[in-house]
């Protein structure tokens, strides 16, 4: 997403100003071409060396400083940006950006940009809760700029308080969501989309459960391309995999759970994609105490699970639905039967005896069935690639391409 985008940071004046140099690798890691902008008591914190060295370009302190005859220097960065961060953001900044003033090389660059605006403000606690800083911060919202919530944390004041700045982390992500909103043409703009991840876990008694190897990988994969696609995602899960940034996400155990957290989304869901290892069957009863070892064997005895697809295939109105199907064998022949018996639109099929597929692996193989098409092949490649193929069929497959 921040692949060759060209994002200037405003480092203003806060002792936070040693995280920014944390935000601005983290940028270019991320593939962003980075400038630095900064205040003079930004340079107070941290000298603009250590800026010029991560950046690898001259850090633009002066607005008078024109090293270049052919460019006016905040005019050329203002229109070179496409993505602006003033991290920290100081009370004094903002209440330059919201009245307009343009007095130093920062204030000016972003009175002049027209690119979307970050701010990340950082402040003392009493700074940040003062109606002058809040009314501030008011208008830059109305303006139609992006404002970050400070962290709570301890300050370095000596006391805990609200004024921290956001972990450089939370930033990119932010930067990223911002950039996703400012691109026009995203094929799932206004789509909502529902995705089951992880294998569900069935109660055998406080301490012990039934469950599969599912790591929800795939599932994953596939809610952050939707994500990525403009949807508006929400993400169903049974595993502890790291939340993806930019979604709604639901977290469940046991199939009953998912099915109901599941149907309170399905009626306004545009797709919904199944990608969960839903358990077929649970213990009859959940002891609610651990159960003792005893002499002989156990006998657990096991009932069906609602199958949440099945059920979904014969709910649905204008949903596409797409299933998954994890099989060792005769994959053709299941996956097809699959489609007609859950009544789904789609029916990814991967071959889990292979190496390079299925559970817990970062890639994945997989052949797409759909009613009345081919089936296409995926070679091998990353979950997330993997996942981007299968969501862009189902566009074409629903757009009649
Ligand atoms: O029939 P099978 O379990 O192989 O089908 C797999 C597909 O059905 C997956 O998409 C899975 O998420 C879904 N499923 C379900 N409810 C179940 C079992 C599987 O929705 N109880």
């Amino acid at each position: 997403m921040l692949e060759n985008k060209n994002v200037t940071v405003f480092v203003t004046g806060g002792i936070a100003v040693y995280k920014a140099c944390d935000l601005i690798r983290r940028l270019i890691k991320a593939g962003a071409n980075v400038r630095v902008a900064m205040t003079k008591s930004a340079t107070q914190f941290v000298q603009p060396l250590t800026f010029q060295v991560l950046a690898k370009h001259p850090v633009y302190l002066d607005t008078f400083d024109e090293k270049e005859a052919q460019y006016v220097a905040h005019i050329h960065l203002a229109d070179w940006t496409e993505l602006a961060i003033v991290a920290p953001a100081t009370a004094n900044t903002i209440a330059k950006m919201a009245t307009g003033i343009a007095d130093d090389m920062v204030s000016t660059t972003l009175l002049a940009t027209t690119a979307p605006r970050l701010i990340v403000p950082a402040m003392n606690e009493h700074m940040w809760e003062n109606p002058a800083t809040k009314a501030n911060l008011q208008k830059l919202k109305e303006y139609g700029y992006t404002v970050m919530d400070p962290d709570t944390g301890f300050l370095a004041e000596g006391y805990e308080g609200k004024g921290r700045l956001p972990e450089p982390s939370r930033i990119v992500e932010e930067a990223m969501l911002l950039l996703l909103q400012h691109t026009a043409e995203l094929p799932l703009r206004g789509t909502r989309v529902v995705v089951s991840a992880g294998g569900t876990k069935e109660r055998i008694d406080p301490v012990r459960y039934l469950t599969n190897q599912s790591s929800g990988k795939m599932g994953y994969r596939i809610a952050e391309a939707a994500r990525d696609l403009g949807a508006t995602v929400t993400l169903v899960t049974a595993s502890n995999l790291e939340r993806p940034f930019g979604m709604d996400v639901v977290g469940v155990s046991s199939a009953l759970e998912m099915q109901e957290a599941l149907m309170s989304k399905f009626e306004t869901a545009d797709i919904v994609v199944m990608a969960a290892a839903v358990s077929d069957f649970r213990p009859v009863n959940q002891s609610d105490h651990k159960i003792k070892k005893t002499a002989g064997n156990l006998e657990i005895e096991l009932e069906k699970n609602p199958d949440i697809l099945a059920g979904m295939g014969q709910m649905k109105k204008n949903q596409f639905l797409i299933g998954f199907a994890a099989e060792t064998d005769h994959l053709e022949e299941y996956a097809q039967d699959k489609l007609k018996r859950k009544n789904a639109d789609m029916i990814v099929a991967n071959d889990v005896s292979k190496p390079q597929a299925g559970f817990d692996k970062d890639t994945n193989e997989v052949i797409i069935f759909q009613p009345n098409k081919e089936p296409i092949h995926i070679d091998t490649k990353l979950k997330s690639e993997v996942a981007k193929d299968i969501l862009q069929e189902a566009i074409k497959t629903i757009t009649n391409l």
